[in-house]
């Protein structure tokens, strides 16, 4: 029987978050240029998008782009971003026949204005849609979400509207890019590498991280079913102890 079969559907994660790393090392495997690895991710990130949301995923978060990434050859950005306005354009059909809402973080004014038009035909076309959203994280940086997050809430004292004894957790979490979308339960990190890379450090505080040597272009649904199982067979405690898990379950 398939991965798939034996996943418990009542415990599917409700959020996944994704570094898809490895587009550069498949491409130089293969004696190719750097791009031609980003190209073959966007079947990976189909692939993935369509198996989260048959399984039940609410939320899936795709770092396809971070602050840092600015500092790569201008060459690799500019394909980077063409390769996203061509995907979004392509795809966009295919989220709404699956009923798939999409949504950014990350500091979108800074992307060209070709790709800033493009995500947001792609946002409004697909906001009534409700079976998962995909959330592309793009010139994202966790780092650059508290510090927003913090001059928002200064902004708030220095005006009077709030007190000091209203910045609690709630305060900063509704203050970031990522309100309204829960905290992702799995995190998921292609190609060996075992770092969060300034991915939602507030927001994975609590999340199970699964790291996989597979190279992002090669990730394929069964990979997320098997990482989905590897989820499915942790126990989550929160702080507490087993025995206060295995309490609450009885
Ligand atoms: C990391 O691999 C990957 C990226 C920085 C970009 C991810 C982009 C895509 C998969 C294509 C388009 C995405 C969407 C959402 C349409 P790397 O280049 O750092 O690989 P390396 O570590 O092997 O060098």
């Amino acid at each position: 029987m398939s991965i798939e079969h034996n996943l418990d559907p009542n415990r599917i994660p409700k959020h996944i978050a994704v570094i898809m790393d490895g587009n550069g090392r498949w491409a130089k495997k293969q004696g190719k240029f750097r791009v031609f690895g980003h190209q073959h991710g966007v079947k990976a990130v189909n692939e993935i998008t369509e198996g989260a949301a048959e399984l039940g995923v609410e939320y899936l978060t795709l770092y396809a782009f971070s602050t840092e990434n600015w500092n790569r050859p201008k060459i690799e950005i500019n394909a980077l971003m063409s390769l996203l306005v061509k995907t979004i354009k392509k795809e966009t059909p295919t989220l709404m026949k699956n009923q798939i809402k999409l949504t950014t973080i990350g500091q979108i004014d800074s992307l060209p204005g070709e790709c800033k038009a493009e995500l947001q035909q792609a946002i409004d076309a697909t906001k009534d849609n409700t079976r998962m959203t995909l959330i592309l994280a793009l010139s994202y940086s966790a780092k650059w979400d508290i510090v927003n997050s913090v001059k928002k809430i200064a902004v708030q004292y220095k005006n009077g509207e709030i007190d000091l004894s209203d910045i609690n957790e709630n305060l900063i979490s509704g203050s970031l890019s990522t309100n309204r979308i829960p905290d992702p339960d799995l995190m998921i990190r292609t190609s060996g590498e075992h770092r969060i890379s300034n991915y939602l450090l507030w927001e994975m505080a609590y999340s199970e991280f699964y790291f996989t040597d597979v190279l992002w272009p090669d990730f394929r649904k069964e990979h997320l079913h098997e990482a989905i199982s590897n989820y499915q067979n942790r126990e989550r405690r929160f702080g507490k102890t087993g025995e206060q898990i295995a309490e609450k379950k009885n």
